[in-house]
């Protein structure tokens, strides 16, 4: 009888400012690698929508574009990444995004025997944000996202992956909250990429072309880190 092949779960980071298109690769390598997203920013939305108390604390910071404390947004990964289907991978998407977080993520793994297989930092150009994200809109069903002009559903108002018609902006996809939110980034989250250099994990991509060509590359990149 052969013997029982043991995987551990492998561990996505992709990095880069507001709008560089996380959320779009993240679902993408989650199609196509069984992983699981795990959006923070997705996590705090929803804690907002329940009215939770993280939700309550979150909401006026997440509207200014600034960071929500480093206390709350651990507790939420924490208790998202101890569900069971993220015992398939995970591909973290926004988090971490301050040294502080990056240090409760290594403890976290390492108390679950897991590593970071790739921190892959998506590379774009400050002036390409405020485009991507002034034309973004999301399906309010599946959380399939779209752009006016990048990204159009085959059919106008209907979502191509679950048929929804019920499409959303966020209250923060302004310019002004753009602007400290592309501060926040250079400031706290961009020095993430000397760390994760530094542990040999780190991965760099270009991703100012097409969404489908960086799609390519981070597939490689991550077939790559899962070997
Ligand atoms: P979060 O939801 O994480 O927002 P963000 O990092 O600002 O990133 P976005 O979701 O805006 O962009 P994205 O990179 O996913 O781009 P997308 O794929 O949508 O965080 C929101 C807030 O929550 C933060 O400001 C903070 O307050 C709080 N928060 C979250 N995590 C936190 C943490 N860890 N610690 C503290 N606070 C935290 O693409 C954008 C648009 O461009 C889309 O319309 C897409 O279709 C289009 N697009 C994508 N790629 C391309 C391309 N290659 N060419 C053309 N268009 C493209």
């Amino acid at each position: 009888m052969d013997a029982a092949v043991t995987t551990t779960p492998a561990v996505l980071i992709l990095l880069g400012p507001p709008g560089a298109g996380k959320g779009t690769q993240a679902r993408m390598l989650e199609d196509q690698f069984g992983l699981v997203q795990l959006s923070t920013g997705d996590l705090l939305r929803a804690a907002v929508a329940a009215g939770t108390e993280a939700g309550r604390k979150a909401k006026a910071v997440m509207e200014a574009g600034d960071l929500v404390s480093d206390e709350i947004v651990i507790a939420i990964l924490r208790d998202r990444m101890a569900e069971p289907d993220c015992a398939k991978g995970v591909i973290l998407d926004g988090f971490p995004r301050t040294t502080v977080q990056a240090a409760a993520l290594d403890e976290l793994l390492s108390a679950n025997g897991q590593k970071i297989d790739a921190a892959i930092s998506l590379e774009v150009e400050d002036s390409e944000m405020v485009t991507r994200i002034s034309g973004r809109y999301t399906c309010g069903n599946c959380g399939e996202g779209y752009h006016d002009n990048f990204k159009q559903p085959a059919k106008d108002g209907v979502c191509d992956k679950c048929g929804g018609t019920e499409m959303k902006r966020r209250a923060d996809d302004n310019a002004e909250t753009v602007a400290s939110r592309l501060q926040s980034y250079h400031a706290q989250t961009a020095p993430l990429i000397a760390y994760y250099e530094g542990k040999g994990v780190l991965k760099k991509i270009d991703a100012m072309g097409q969404i489908d060509e960086i799609a390519r590359a981070l597939s490689t990149i991550v077939k790559g880190a899962m070997d």
